[in-house]
């Protein structure tokens, strides 16, 4: 199932992404990675991989949003993708968008949903005083970060934690949950669900 992946930096997920769909039993193909962001290390490193990666910058759009997603849209249509991932996406999506791909577009959230949406999660998660956190994959609705739970992998919160320590316990897991989320998905669409 060809596959994009859009990112807005680093790109680990994309990596993790990249990584379980070299093997050919894997059910998505990973054939497009775009950016809003034309500096996004993750860009470079795909490219390097051999997998097509562009940026289509948001800022000479100003604040015509929709315009922007007509862009991305027109590139994901033409390159035949079935399956969007949302990797560290920092732009809000339009209802316009995100109804082009209902049930298609998967997100990775670094919290367990419904708690903590938005922004910071490490660090409210820590304020709360929570025993457990973790990540979430959901399907992409109108409402940020809403949508149908897919899956979510949990860690315990361990004391002297800070937000980059629980953080990057959370990431390993994000790494594990979001190829397995994207297979199901994929899977499921070669088996005509
Ligand atoms: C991850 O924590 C992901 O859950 C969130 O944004 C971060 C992206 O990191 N949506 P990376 O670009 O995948 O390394």
């Amino acid at each position: 199932v060809p596959t994009a992946v859009l990112i807005s930096g680093r790109g680990s997920n994309m990596e993790a992404l990249l990584a379980a769909s070299r093997d050919p039993a894997f059910p998505a193909e990973i054939t497009l990675v775009l950016s809003n962001n034309p500096g996004a290390p993750g860009l470079a490193s795909a490219a390097k991989q051999g997998i097509e990666a562009m940026a289509i910058d948001h800022r000479p759009f100003g604040r015509d949003r929709e315009a922007h997603e007509r862009a991305l849209q027109e590139v994901l249509v033409a390159h035949g993708i079935q399956l969007v991932c949302l990797a560290g996406y920092m732009r809000v999506l339009t209802p316009w968008l995100v109804g082009r791909w209902e049930g298609r577009m998967l997100n990775i959230h670094p919290a367990l949903l419904p708690k903590f949406p938005g922004l910071h999660t490490h660090e409210r998660a820590l304020e709360a005083g929570e025993g457990q956190h973790g990540c979430t994959v959901h399907l992409v609705t109108a409402g940020v970060d809403e949508g149908p739970i897919l899956g979510q992998a949990s860690v315990p919160v361990l004391a002297g934690d800070t937000p980059a320590t629980l953080g990057a316990r959370v990431l390993a897991r994000e790494h594990e949950l979001y190829p397995a989320m994207l297979a199901r998905s994929a899977q499921a669409i070669l088996d005509g669900q």
